[in-house]
């Protein structure tokens, strides 16, 4: 392996006009031609360092381990808590953030505590704590090892590959892809911000795409170009599905990204102070995913503005796909045209929404007056916070509407509480009241018709509850 490792050095120092190539035992050869390099969107060729330089390791999480349990491809399996039996899931992470770099764990911890599956965090911190250009090579030995666990795992306990599910992160995500490319059939490989910078606009055999997994589902969540505005994930749908939360550019609670593209490294690095909140907001999603599916339907549209105009509401003549963990039940449209998928999350965690068309019928005096109006869902498990309806004149006869993302999934919503205020001290009163209210649910387009009886004063909360029929 040494030798073969000296003799490719040997061979850069001699000829770099020509494109060399590495190999490393047990994982086959590596070249820095076309496409891995010099072309336009990897202008740069490099090859990828030693194993000993990466320092993959494979931590498996299952329901009966304590901890995690460190395993190779060898005799250790067997001495492991793997099982044969159950589906396997391996956490690909690329872009580290400082004091976040265990995040797989995490994920793994959570999953297996609602599945029994096998979790494996594979961790690469050396591979990746290098310039960017290097570690957007590196993925391939990863890839390389990964597989090769793959295929002493089906070797040994006679598991096909629809047994394996990738997940993937920034690097991590085209890791994935080329661990697709190795072993044919793996049943779904899930990228998560897959990073832009060496990969966006590269042939198929480079980047993550369908291709590469039986199912392919991908999550953006830092879509901005990198130059010049520093996004690190592909905007480029490269799924069977692609979700694109927030409109797949800038995550609410985080701030744009600053500085320089010829930064990419010291960005990377974490050298450069940068906020990489857009980036890694993607495996947040997907770890609050797992407890709440529900919480997380992307609804089918052109574009981020169409979904913001409300034109992409409610889910269609099918059922809508969930983000993150469960978007593998989502069995497809007829129309395969269809693959983005478009969802608002909160700013901070819990994150998942749940959706609402909320019209609101105002009565009230003859002339407008100027205010507020809010209103309120709730259900058996609970009710949802006041959501401003409408700011400006309140006029009675006139329909008001809102998207209503609530926090809380309150269940059946069997009262609407609407409220009015406009600090203004007025001797005549004024009272206005939600005569009707529509409210259609997301998710399944249930409607549901409430009408109001009396209207309230400046202040008091009007308790609209479902028409009689
Ligand atoms: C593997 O499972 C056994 C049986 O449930 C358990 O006693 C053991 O602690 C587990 N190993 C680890 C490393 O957690």
């Amino acid at each position: 392996m040494n030798t073969m490792w000296s003799l490719s050095v040997f061979c850069l120092l001699v000829s770099a006009t020509y494109a060399t190539q590495v190999c490393f035992e047990g994982l086959g050869c590596f070249a820095d031609g076309p496409p891995w390099g010099g072309t336009d969107q990897r202008p740069v060729s490099i090859l990828p360092s030693h194993p000993d330089e990466i320092g993959t390791r494979f931590l498996l999480f299952t329901q009966r381990n304590r901890y995690y349990q460190e395993i190779m491809a060898d005799e250790t399996v067997e001495a492991s808590n793997y099982s044969g039996m159950r589906t396997s899931r391996f956490i690909l992470p690329g872009y580290l953030l400082e004091g976040d770099e265990d995040w797989p764990q995490r994920m793994c911890k959570e999953m297996v505590k609602r599945e029994n599956v096998n979790c494996i965090a594979v961790e690469w911190k050396k591979g990746v704590k290098t310039r960017y250009a290097q570690a957007a090579n590196n993925i391939r030995v990863v890839a390389a090892q990964v597989a090769a666990m793959i295929t002493f795992l089906m070797d040994n306990y006679k598991q096909t590959a629809g047994k394996f599910h990738m997940i993937g992160h920034s690097l991590g995500a085209h890791a994935a892809g080329d661990v697709g490319s190795r072993i044919p059939g793996l049943a779904r490989i899930t990228g998560l911000d897959p990073s832009e910078p060496y990969f966006q606009g590269t042939s198929a055999a480079v980047s993550l795409d369908v291709t590469d997994a039986n199912f392919v589902d991908v999550i953006h969540t830092d879509g901005l170009p990198f130059d010049p505005k520093l996004g690190l994930g592909m905007s480029q749908s490269v799924g069977h599905i692609d979700f694109y939360p927030n409109g797949g550019q800038l995550m609410p609670g985080c701030s744009t990204n600053r500085g320089d593209p010829s930064d990419l490294d010291a960005i990377w690095l974490g050298d450069k102070k940068f906020d990489a909140c857009n980036h890694v907001r993607a495996y947040e999603y997907y770890i609050e995913s797992l407890e709440k599916p529900q919480g997380f339907m992307g609804y089918p549209c052109p574009n981020k503005d169409s979904f913001a105009d409300g034109k992409c509401f409610p889910c269609g003549h099918t059922e809508c796909p969930l983000m993150g963990h469960r978007a593998d039940r989502f069995t497809g449209t007829e129309d395969t045209s269809i693959t983005k998928y478009f969802l608002t999350t909160g700013s901070k965690a819990p994150f998942r929404r749940y959706s609402y068309r909320v019209s609101v019928t105002l009565a009230g005096p003859i002339l407008p007056n100027v205010g507020f109006m809010f209103v309120a869902l709730v259900g058996k498990y609970g009710s949802t916070k006041e959501h401003q309806l409408h700011v400006g004149t309140l006029i009675s006869g006139r329909t008001y509407e809102l998207l209503l993302d609530a926090q809380l999934d309150v269940g059946d919503v069997t009262e609407v509480q609407f409220r009015w205020n406009n600090h203004i001290i007025d001797p005549l009163r004024p009272k206005f009241g939600a005569e009707k209210v529509v409210l259609q649910r997301g998710k399944d387009k249930e409607i549901r018709s409430f009408c109001g009886r009396a209207n309230v004063a400046e202040n008091e909360v009007q308790s609209v509850l479902l028409c009689e029929v």
